[in-house]
């Protein structure tokens, strides 16, 4: 039986999740087999240059993926991190996600951070103004402005959203939980070594041994709908006792 560390009322949790939380709801994760990375040139499509070369690639590749958004629900992994977001103290628990799905949102967590954006925004090139909306866009969608429309997601060579922010959440916490990624994409990779470094409890839940798995003082291996349904069950009976 996996041991868990305790937790208390004045528990600051942080968690990051990664593409594995979603994959059993059918999201495909990015480097496993049969990955997005396997089908699709990551230059062509998830870069600022492979945006500017050609929009309408970009853009068919993300309505794609925004048409599959729609038809998929959270698992139980996501309701496991959004009941512990319900019996923690307000403001003890973070959720940051590199997802760009909105599995969190809709199995009822709150305080979510999408640090690589949201499929379900688009972003004026030229005005900058956020919309959001998950319907079918046309090839080269528009702005009000005129201007062209861009995913609201973070590509390779920009900076992902609220980093300061989250680099402060993270060094303050007290156990930082990282789920389903693979730790290989900075910064996101390096918030348990920050954590770890402030003197939190770091733990990782993942299917695969992450690449950042030495900075972990907790890992237990397997699909995080079925660990993290435990691991909360065990934290609500601590916070009881
Ligand atoms: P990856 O595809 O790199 O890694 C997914 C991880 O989830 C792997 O380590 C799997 O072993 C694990 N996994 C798969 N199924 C799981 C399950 N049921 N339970 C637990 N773990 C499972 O995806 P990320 O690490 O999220 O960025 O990728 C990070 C970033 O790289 C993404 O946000 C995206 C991508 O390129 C941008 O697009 C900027």
């Amino acid at each position: 039986m996996d041991v868990y560390p305790d937790i208390a009322h004045e528990t600051r949790i942080v968690v990051l999740t990664g593409a594995g939380i979603s994959a059993e709801s059918g999201v495909p994760t990015f480097r496993d087999k049969g990955g997005i990375w396997g089908k699709y040139d990551v230059l062509s499509v998830a870069t600022p240059e492979g945006f500017a070369s050609d929009p309408r690639r970009v853009w068919r590749f993300y309505n794609e993926r925004r048409r599959h958004a729609r038809s998929v629900e959270p698992n139980a992994g996501h309701y496991a991190l959004a009941r512990l977001e319900e019996i923690l103290p307000e403001g003890s628990f973070t959720l940051i996600t590199q997802n760009v799905d909105h599995l969190h949102r809709k199995a009822g967590s709150r305080n979510v951070h999408h640090m690589h954006g949201e499929l379900a925004k688009v972003r004026c090139t030229q005005c900058g103004k956020v919309r959001e909306t998950l319907d079918d866009l046309p090839e080269l969608p528009q702005c009000s402005c005129g201007g062209l429309l861009r995913p609201h997601v973070v590509w390779f060579g920009e900076i992902p959203f609220d980093m300061e922010k989250l680099f402060s959440l993270v060094e303050a916490c007290d156990i930082f939980l990282v789920v389903g990624t693979s730790g290989v994409v900075h910064p996101a990779a390096s918030f348990v070594i920050h954590a770890k470094r402030s003197g939190a409890t770091t733990i990782g839940v993942n299917l695969e041994i992450p690449e950042n798995r030495g900075f972990m003082d907790r890992f237990y291996q397997g699909k995080s709908g079925e660990i993290l349904p435990r691991l909360v069950e065990f934290w609500a009976r601590c916070l009881i006792a």
